[in-house]
């Protein structure tokens, strides 16, 4: 059955010149047809460069947004459209701008899990891979707004020695990994390096090895001599990590760790978007202008590491 699908989604994706990006933690058959794989910042520099005329996103919907406002003459298209980020929704423009007006002197910083609207009205986008360099670059005479997460702002804020003005967003499948997680998975692998996605609590983020974006988790472990992985992050890491060192052991932190909304994309779902070119993601003209150039400041400054 899966062999017929993948077999109808590669004629097609030849057909229609597409070209399929997924996320780290989508669906392992999704990850093994995709073109490329990896983390925001590695997706978004794709996006940016791709000769194709299509892309297909296999992931949630403002990775797909962000694929959309760097390739405006691309058809951008997300298998599912309820495919979203729950921490992306809590934050909205007019949030935002209210957050501005109380601090009208500082420079806002957004992390790219959020709206076009809400890029729109920021000064520098980042991801959880580049945040703390983007932040530290800034002039140290000027107040710093990051929104919307919380845990990956107090992160950045101690990597860089900078006081910033945190918005109380949060990812739901990354704090519901608990320090009682990290500390039993240590005693039943005591060997293990343990990596902590930056969206952790601090506290699970205080008991690791490593703090990484989940494209920073491979390279770490491609690298690594150890053999024993504890993975504090969505569980859909366990897949690329393994298949990249078949000989290391990767345990996830916590089998909560799951983000429904990655898992929404599915081999049907894929296919269905090639035929029916559906569902198209469009950034209205003026959104996507202004947050092209927080996007731009980004991609084109701090090139993926
Ligand atoms: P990465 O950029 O590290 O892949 O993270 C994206 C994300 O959504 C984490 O929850
Ligand atoms: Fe959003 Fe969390 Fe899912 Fe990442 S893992 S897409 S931050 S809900």
């Amino acid at each position: 059955m899966s062999d017929a699908l993948i077999e109808k989604i590669s004629k097609l994706k030849a057909e229609r010149n597409a070209v399929i990006l997924a996320h780290n933690y989508q669906p392992p058959e999704i990850q093994d047809i995709a073109d490329f794989t990896g983390d925001s910042l590695g997706l978004s520099i794709k996006a940016s460069k791709t000769d194709s005329v299509v892309i297909v996103f296999c992931g949630v919907l403002f990775m797909a947004e962000t694929a959309a406002v760097l390739s405006p003459q691309k058809i951008v298209l997300l298998p599912d459209k309820n495919a979203g980020c729950p921490m992306a929704d809590m934050i909205t423009a007019e949030q935002l701008r209210q957050l501005k007006a109380q601090h009208p002197d500082a420079l806002v910083v957004t992390y790219v899990n959020s709206s076009a609207e809400v890029k729109a009205e920021s000064d520098y986008c980042c991801t959880s891979a580049n945040a703390a360099e983007i932040v530290g670059s800034l002039p140290e005479d000027r107040k710093i707004i990051f929104v919307p997460d919380q845990h990956l702002g107090r992160f950045v804020s101690e990597k860089t020695r900078r006081q910033l003005i945190l918005w109380p967003g949060y990812c739901a499948s990354h704090i519901v990994i608990t320090d009682d997680d990290i500390k039993n998975a240590k005693k039943k692998y005591p060997n293990a390096v343990v990596m902590a996605h930056p969206e952790c609590s601090e506290l699970v983020k205080a008991l690791s090895d490593q703090v990484l974006s989940t494209s920073q988790m491979l390279r770490f472990a491609k690298d690594s001599p150890a053999k024993e992985f504890i993975v504090a992050t969505e569980v859909g890491m366990i897949h690329p990590l393994s298949k990249q060192r078949p000989d290391a052991l990767f345990v996830p932190a916590s089998e909560k760790a799951l983000c429904h909304n990655m898992k929404k994309i599915t081999l049907e779902k894929l296919l269905w978007s090639l035929q029916d070119m559906q569902y198209r993601i469009e950034i209205p003209q003026d959104i996507a202008a202004k947050a092209r150039k927080a996007l731009d400041r980004m991609v084109e400054v701090l090139p993926s590491k």
